[in-house]
């Protein structure tokens, strides 16, 4: 396998696929042997689409950075609308001396549709105790409802239609119940994150669009249609992009509440959770820090190597996540005009964590660490360093600059020791003053 950063020879390819048409795209066994990456050439971060030097802060702000934000939103996660008209929120339990007095549990209601009861996000909010002022907090989505994050009977059941699954072993029906509660905590160690002073926050990511196929006609993207349009455009928003878009929508609150510093919010998120947080902080700036956790394809992993899932395999199989330009790069991702090298950028200048565990082969964990390689000489441009050192670091030995990644052992999940990484990533980048 030979790799290289250049300038997409798209045209080049046009040409070549003139005379001899591609097969259809076809989805061939995964891929997990290196020898059998093919050869790739990723669009070069600072060259622009029509090949000029990105040379400078303000090309990089002014061109380069708005044309790949647009080969994104029209090729791959879709456009989105704005916040709604209004944004109504509505606290509906407050507990100052929650976890044994040490937290400060909260639970408010944002209202997506102006003047509607759904749908509806409800934010689960954790805070410190003991802080004297806002704190800087963590804010992710979760799989299982708020009530899976912690075993702590305040948390209210998640009221909206869940994913029916298997959590250890406990199948968890439609509808949220007692036998859920906890079910996830492992992956969210709240007196851990509380006592490094942090504030944590999460939302059920069904609570904007629930995860299957539909074709959108639950979750927020109805409220959005034309007058006539029963989907979105090819262009447009996908579940992703929504739940993503509901991100933004818990800052818009979290903006708003006293105890929360606004300027310091770090996203983090698992699996597609992780290419959302992913999509999210290219979105919306106003995220300090975008950790991504084993988000494999769609997320931080190389979509040109065609390493364990591919782009054939996640269109087929969740048509919902992506918009529908996308489909047309199943089994051509050669002719992507972007890769996810350029997503990480897109966080550039603001501390990004890409994520990997050895076991988790399907997310390509090479094809992650390279996203998070290729996109420092973006950082380097705006004067910050990226990710420290050139080649993949050994398991369990994390890299930390501005960029920051880590393979740990252990299989697709958050760990104890992932968590531990990004506590020390935000203590650097976000306790460091004004
Ligand atoms: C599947 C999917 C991945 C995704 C993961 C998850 O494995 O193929 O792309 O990241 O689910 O979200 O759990």
């Amino acid at each position: 396998m030979k790799a290289g950063i250049g300038v997409c020879a798209s045209s080049i390819l046009m040409l070549a696929t003139a005379a001899f048409p591609l097969l259809p795209a076809q989805e061939q066994e995964p891929n997990y042997d290196e020898k059998k990456v093919p050869d790739y050439v990723l669009p070069d971060p600072l060259t622009t689409g029509d090949g000029r030097r990105v040379a400078n802060a303000r090309d990089w702000r002014e061109v380069r950075r708005p044309e790949i934000l647009e080969l994104f939103r029209s090729q791959m996660y879709g456009r989105r609308p704005g916040p709604p008209r209004e944004l109504r929120s509505r606290v509906t339990s407050m507990e100052s001396r929650a976890l044994g007095g040490t937290a400060v549990r909260k639970e408010v209601s944002l209202y997506l549709n102006t003047d509607r009861e759904l749908p509806r996000m409800d934010l689960l909010i954790y805070l410190p105790a003991s802080r004297s002022g806002p704190v800087p907090a963590f804010l992710g989505l979760n799989f299982n409802g708020n009530h899976s994050i912690h075993p702590d009977p305040g948390i209210s059941l998640t009221r909206t239609w869940m994913r029916p699954s298997k959590v250890e072993g406990a199948v968890l029906e439609n509808r949220a119940t007692e036998k859920g509660r906890g079910t996830l905590s492992r992956r969210w160690p709240v007196e851990k994150i509380i006592g490094r002073g942090y504030a944590l926050v999460t939302a059920y990511y069904g609570d904007t669009d629930p995860d299957d196929d539909d074709e959108f006609r639950n979750g927020v993207h109805p409220l959005f249609y034309r007058p006539g349009q029963t989907r979105p455009d090819a262009d447009e928003w996908g579940s992703i992009a929504a739940w993503a878009w509901g991100l933004s929508r818990a800052l818009d609150y979290l903006e708003t509440d006293p105890g929360v510093d606004q300027h310091k919010v770090a996203l983090l998120g698992h699996s597609r959770l992780g290419k959302t947080a992913l999509w999210a902080g290219a979105e919306d700036e106003r995220f300090a820090l975008v950790i991504s956790n084993n988000s494999g394809c769609g997320g931080a992993a190389l979509s040109r190597r065609r390493f364990g899932e591919t782009v054939a395999r996640i269109n087929r199989v969740f048509p919902h996540w992506f918009c529908g330009n996308f489909k047309q790069y199943g089994g051509r991702e050669e002719r992507l005009p972007m890769d996810q090298h350029l997503l990480v950028a897109l966080m550039a200048p603001r501390p990004v964590y890409v994520a990997s565990a050895v076991e988790d082969r399907w997310a390509d964990p090479r094809g992650e660490y390279l996203s998070a390689r290729h996109a420092s000489p973006v950082y380097a441009l705006l004067g910050v360093p990226g990710l420290p050192g050139d080649s993949m670091p050994g398991v369990n030995q994390p890299l930390m600059g501005t960029i920051g990644y880590h393979i740990r052992s252990g299989r697709h999940d958050v760990t104890d020791y992932d968590w531990d990484r990004y506590l020390d990533f935000a203590d650097r980048h976000l306790r460091k003053g004004p």
